[in-house]
């Protein structure tokens, strides 16, 4: 479903974020990247979502390749990813139930069936009480289960997740990452920056650990 080849990226200051990155998911499989703090995963996942061009390489989606792509075919493509970034990108002046709303908005959905799909999502992400709150009057773990919301609402083929459980407290990254295994339960396919290495042992997953800007195969050297 997705294939990364040769990938490198050199940003305009000169700092190499990627290095000859190859990586391969297959429909239905959770991956994780971990690595330290400005090892590239974020890099990683922006490219794939368009959101940064790479210097180098190629990214193939369902056999489409990403980085050759005209830009007016990006807004199509994108609806096809759920995008949960590191920076919530949160609309603050609408509420919670009009932020998860919005992917469903841009393609036109009835009013009726948009209801009923941002209300099951509320009651899954346990925020239906919260639906007519602003972004700021929610917790960081709440926000961010908003925005994972609005990444799953229109069903997409792959989840990008940046970091979906940082800046939480145990408790609210516990609930986060559960959230997340239950989305791989059901079928979705999902690609994780996180800085835990213990999330993906504990559900027996080998992660992908980057190391300046290189994938690094020996997991004794493993860092981050
Ligand atoms: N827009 C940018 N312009 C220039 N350099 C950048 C830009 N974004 C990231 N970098 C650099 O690229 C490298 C990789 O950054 P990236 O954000 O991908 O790391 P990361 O692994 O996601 O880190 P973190 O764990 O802190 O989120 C870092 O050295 C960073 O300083
Ligand atoms: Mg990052």
């Amino acid at each position: 479903m997705l294939e990364v080849f040769s990938l490198s990226k050199t940003y305009a200051g000169g700092t190499k974020a990627l290095d000859t990155i190859n990586l391969e998911m297959r429909k239905g499989e959770i991956t994780f990247l971990t690595g330290h703090s400005g090892s590239g995963k974020s890099t990683l996942l922006k490219i794939i979502s368009g959101e940064e061009s790479c210097s180098d390489g190629r990214v193939l989606f369902q056999g489409q390749c990403l980085t050759t792509m005209a830009a007016r075919q990006w807004p199509k493509m994108r609806r096809k990813m759920g995008i949960i970034s590191q920076d919530f990108k949160l609309l603050m002046h609408q509420n919670i139930r009009e932020n998860i709303s919005i992917p469903l908005e841009v393609v036109n959905t009835p009013r009726r069936i948009m209801r009923r799909r941002v209300d099951d999502m509320l009651e899954q992400v346990n925020l239906g009480a919260h639906a007519k709150k602003l972004p700021s009057q929610l917790s960081a773990g709440q926000r961010q289960r908003v925005v994972i919301a609005r990444a799953l609402i229109n069903n997409p083929l792959i989840v990008l997740a940046d970091e979906p459980t940082g800046h939480l407290d145990p408790k609210e990254g516990a609930d986060i990452a559960r959230l997340i295994e239950d989305m791989h339960q059901k079928g979705a396919t999902i690609l994780v920056a996180t800085h835990d290495h213990q999330w993906p042992e504990r559900i027996g997953q080998r992660p992908i650990y980057l190391h300046e800007g290189r994938i690094l195969d020996n997991p004794v050297m493993r860092v981050g």
